[in-house]
């Protein structure tokens, strides 16, 4: 019997009316195999993987959208691993490197990321620009907000940390080239990882954090610069966090979409319910845990006019 039923019949309920395919609770209940970002900030791809494969053997698989990313295959990396400590490895999720390699960030430019912590995009937004950009991360937490400083000290990357609510950015219209939004959400793609995610959602937190989310989005879009590019992305899966929030930009801006050239196992939702969506979100990437053996994601590239 499926455990997302024993764990919290209400979540098994929704994300079954979200993809009710044997598929995606087969993989919701199978263990993540981990992956890794090789840092080019802190030495040579080639002498980096080179040291990893001496010390772990031959266990990395390419990740085809990431060219720094990779699969672990049988073994764990630990966080306590001297590669890790000296930045050489990020421990990241594969579906969280998508967001900063689709927002093609360039060098000399001025780049937001509003819901920072704990860097994982940070860092990687720093790298692809090779730290020659005003790169400014934000948090909103504290706790979460140290833990960003440490990470981006380990990995060598530089960028100006800010912590205040990320919808106090829309008092700086126009100033920023790129910003990434990955938003605080319900986690619902991470349940897979860690039960946890499962047994503390309910449907309350997902009409609250869509509140916040909208909120956080407009502000992003408000700091965009005109010609500028932004990434709204989730690790979570329920249309009100993604599809609803994208679609209530493109309602009530001038804003457009790009579509993410990345092959997912199914579209993005357009009808839940009594809802409807903007046919413009089908180019925005859903993803779900039988598509690449990933966590859950969304992903949207926004364009301003
Ligand atoms: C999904 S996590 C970000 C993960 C991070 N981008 C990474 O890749 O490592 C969302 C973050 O949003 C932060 N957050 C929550 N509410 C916020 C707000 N109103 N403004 C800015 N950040 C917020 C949380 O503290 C949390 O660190």
């Amino acid at each position: 019997m499926n455990e997302f039923i024993q764990i919290n019949p209400e979540f098994y309920k929704r994300y079954s009316s979200v993809d009710g395919s044997k598929e995606f609770w087969e993989y919701m209940s199978k263990p993540m195999r981990q992956s890794i970002r090789i840092n080019t900030l802190k030495g040579d791809f080639e002498d980096i993987i080179e040291t990893l494969i001496e010390s772990y053997g031959n266990v990395f698989e390419k990740i085809s959208w990431c060219k720094e990313g990779f699969f672990v295959n049988g073994v764990e990396i630990s966080g306590s691993s001297l590669e890790h400590q000296l930045g050489l490895i990020f421990i990241q999720e594969a579906s969280s490197m998508i967001p900063p390699v689709v927002l093609e960030a360039e060098k000399n430019s001025k780049i937001l990321d509003i819901a920072a912590a704990p860097g994982a995009k940070t860092t990687q937004i720093a790298q692809y620009v090779e730290n020659d950009a005003l790169l400014v991360a934000n948090d909103v937490k504290n706790e979460r907000v140290n833990i960003l400083i440490s990470n981006l000290q380990r990995c060598g990357a530089i960028a100006h940390v800010t912590m205040c609510d990320g919808r106090m950015f829309r008092r700086y219209p126009e100033s920023f080239d790129y910003v990434l939004l990955d938003a605080p959400c319900s986690n619902v793609g991470m349940a897979r990882k860690n039960y946890k995610y499962a047994k503390i959602w309910s449907i309350r937190d997902v009409y609250a954090l869509s509140r916040l989310q909208k909120q956080l989005i407009l502000a992003a879009y408000e700091t965009l610069k005109s010609g500028g590019t932004m990434v709204y992305s989730t690790c979570t899966l329920d249309p009100l966090e993604n599809e609803e929030v994208v679609d209530h930009l493109l309602s009530n801006t001038n804003a457009e979409l790009e579509k993410i050239d990345i092959k997912s196992c199914l579209r993005p939702i357009l009808k839940f319910g009594e809802r409807e969506y903007s046919n413009e979100i089908k180019k925005c990437l859903r993803i779900h845990p039988q598509c690449f053996d990933t966590e859950g994601f969304f992903v949207a590239k926004i364009r301003k006019p």
